[in-house]
This record gives C-alpha cells, structure tokens and sequence, in this order.
C-alpha cells in the first residue's frame, strides 16, 4: 500500500471493494449532506502559526483520554455496521486499535458483538450504547460490556429517533443484506467482500440477535431505530445509566452550550462534541466551529473531545488546539477497513500519526500537551 498517502486513497479504494449499499451508509449525512460537508470545509479554515528555528527533536503525540493513556489522541468512533465495510470488522479494527495503542469503541448496532471483540482483544476497549425502551436489554448490554471489561462508557445522545439518510432508503440498506436483484448484483461486483463474507457467520446485529426480545425487523436500522429506541430519553435516564454502569462514562453528541452545561453537571467524565458526523439534524453547525465555544463554557470542569471530519493529522492537531483533550475517527477508519481490513486501519491510524506529528513540528513544538490555541493563526 505505498502508494497510499492520505486517508482519501482509501476512501477510493474501500469504494471499489465494498458494495454500494454499505459504502453508502459510511459516506452519507442526513437530508442534503450539509452538516457533514461543513464538518470537513470548516476544518480547513482553521489556519496554523509556522514558527522556525525552534528544536524539533524528540516529540512526542501521547496523550491521555478520561485519564487512559493514548499512543495519539485520536479514538476510533462507534459506527454502525462496521462488520459489512468488511467481514469481522469490528473484531479487525479492534485489533488494529489495540495494537496502535488508541482506544476502539464497538457500537451497539455493530455486527460483531461485544463477545467477539473481547475475544480477539487483550485491552479493554470502550462501549457506544443506545438507549431502548426495554430497559432490561439496556441493563443487559451494561452488564455484557462490564464482563467484557469494557474500560469505558459512551452513551449516544443525538440519536433517539433517525435523520433520514436518502442514500440509504434509495439503497434499501439493510443487515445482512436483501436478496434483491439490484442487492445481488451490487455484491456480484465485490467479489473479494463477498468470499470473505462467507468466511464468517457474523452478518446481522450481533450484539442484539439472541438477546433482545420482541425484535420484529431488526435488518433495517430506521426500523429498527423507530421501533426500540426510547424517544423520551431525559438528564435523568443518564444519571440511572450512569449508576447502573458504575464506571467512566462520556457522553457523545453534545453541540449546544447549554446543553455541554446540562452534561458537565452529570458527573461524567467527557463530552463528545459531535453532530453524529452530520447524520442527523442536517443544519447544525460542525462540530469544530463549535468546539472552542463549548471549551469555554465547560472546558474547566469536564473532558471535552470531538467528532465529524476529522481526515487527517492536521485536522487532529487543529481539535486540540482549540481545546479537545481526544477526538475521534468514523469514516476514515471504515475506509481503511473497506479497503484492507486490519492492515487498512493500521494504515488510516498511521497516515494520521504521520500528518499529526510533521504538522505539530512544523507549528514548532513537540509535545502534544503543549498544543494549546496558540498554534492557531487568527
Ligand atoms: C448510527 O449510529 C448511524 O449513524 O447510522
């Protein structure tokens, strides 16, 4: 892969290797995709300070995250699904995430279940959770990712009813994936995706298959969404999940101040500032033109992190500059593991490190500790 230089290679390869319908529902946003064009645009107008004739030796990108450390401080985001970018995925990019020394969070709507991650991992990693009206099989993925040893928490705020996605209803996604025509045809040309797909037996929801009940159509996520996620999700739910989990908790999708307020008084230990990668309420602000706001605000009393956009190390360098403590990568690990599995997120990660590190040197400093708004040209 040594032509591969920057995460958008991937992104072209995954797109030749993975079928339509799960391409698609990496690379979408809800409604007119602005929110998650804004994500990426309003990165690029951050602007850095060069500084010269400063000593470049011996840097350094460790970090820590809620207190764990970092190898850099870049977590990899729960994304739905991840088990249809490629066979096993979760368990791959699990793997790829340990071995890099960076925290990997499995979704509650991933294919490969917290079972198989634990398996295949020797770290802890973290757990995303939504939040259902049966409360029993909320209780039960707690007690599941406890026994996993799962080091962390990070409870989904935005999401209690879907964005619509119009790639994904025109694409009629679904896990695993409808026998159609049009379905069959778009696998017929991955080839190499479908082989290793027969490879495994994980191909539908693993963490929720066999353990919820009452589940009448759990192949399409709106459906799904529509029928189990509990719409009345309120400050107090989060402080019953906080107690019933007992342990690190980060709560993901915060974009406003006062809610980043409601959340900081919580107890928990971050925030995500996060638009769900422009997933949801299309018309939201971008995550990073929100961040230094959010910072303020709250920034004394609790650990704020970020998602949406992130697509290189200069954007990473960029979140922490503006004040997040860790951020987070979606998309561009799913590319790298559409496009290669294991070695694919290996390669998303150290395209990231590589951009993290020379950007950093290159604003004249070496620790990412110091990195503080004064890297930033105003
Ligand atoms: C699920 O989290 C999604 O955004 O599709």
């Amino acid at each position: 892969m040594s032509k591969i230089l920057e995460i958008s290679d991937l992104k072209a390869i995954a797109k030749r290797r993975v079928p339509k319908m799960f391409f698609d529902y990496a690379d979408s946003g809800a409604w007119t995709e602005g929110t998650y064009r804004a994500n990426e645009e309003d990165f690029r107008k951050v602007k850095l300070r060069q500084r010269v004739l400063v000593d470049m030796t011996n840097r350094s990108l460790e970090s820590t995250m809620i207190g764990q450390k970092v190898s850099m401080p870049v977590a990899l985001s729960p994304t739905g699904l991840t088990g249809m970018q490629h066979a096993d995925g979760e368990m791959l990019a699990a793997k790829a995430a340990e071995e890099f020394g960076v925290p990997f969070t499995l979704s509650t709507m991933s294919i490969c279940s917290i079972e198989d991650v634990a398996s295949v991992t020797t770290k802890p990693f973290w757990f995303q959770l939504y939040v259902m009206r049966d409360r029993e099989f909320v209780k039960n993925l707690i007690d599941r990712a406890k026994a996993a040893k799962c080091s962390a928490l990070v409870l989904t705020l935005d999401l209690q009813i879907l964005g619509q996605r119009h790639k994904d209803l025109r694409n009629g996604l679904s896990a695993p994936p409808k026998f159609t025509p049009k379905h069959i045809w778009q696998m017929a040309t991955r080839p190499l995706w479908c082989m290793q797909m027969l490879g495994t037996k994980r191909r539908s929801f693993g963490n929720i298959v066999g353990h919820a009940k009452n589940v009448s159509d759990l192949s399409s996520l709106s459906s799904w969404t529509a029928e189990q996620f509990d719409p009345q999700l309120s400050w107090e739910n989060v402080e019953e999940i906080k107690k019933m989990w007992g342990g690190p908790l980060i709560l993901k999708g915060i974009l406003d101040v006062e809610d980043a307020k409601m959340a900081a008084r919580t107890g928990a230990d971050a925030i995500i500032v996060s638009n769900h990668g422009g997933r949801q309420l299309d018309g939201a602000p971008s995550s990073i033109s929100v961040l230094p706001k959010i910072v303020d605000a709250v920034g004394h009393q609790i650990e704020v992190h970020v998602d949406g956009g992130i697509r290189s190390g200069q954007d990473v360098l960029k979140a922490v500059a503006l004040g997040a403590q860790g951020t987070y990568i979606g998309r561009p690990f799913l590319y790298g593991l559409g496009a290669a599995g294991k070695a694919g997120v290996t390669t998303t990660l150290d395209i990231i490190r590589k951009e993290l590190d020379i950007t950093m040197a290159l604003c004249g400093k070496r620790d990412i500790r110091d990195i503080n708004r004064d890297v930033i040209a105003e």
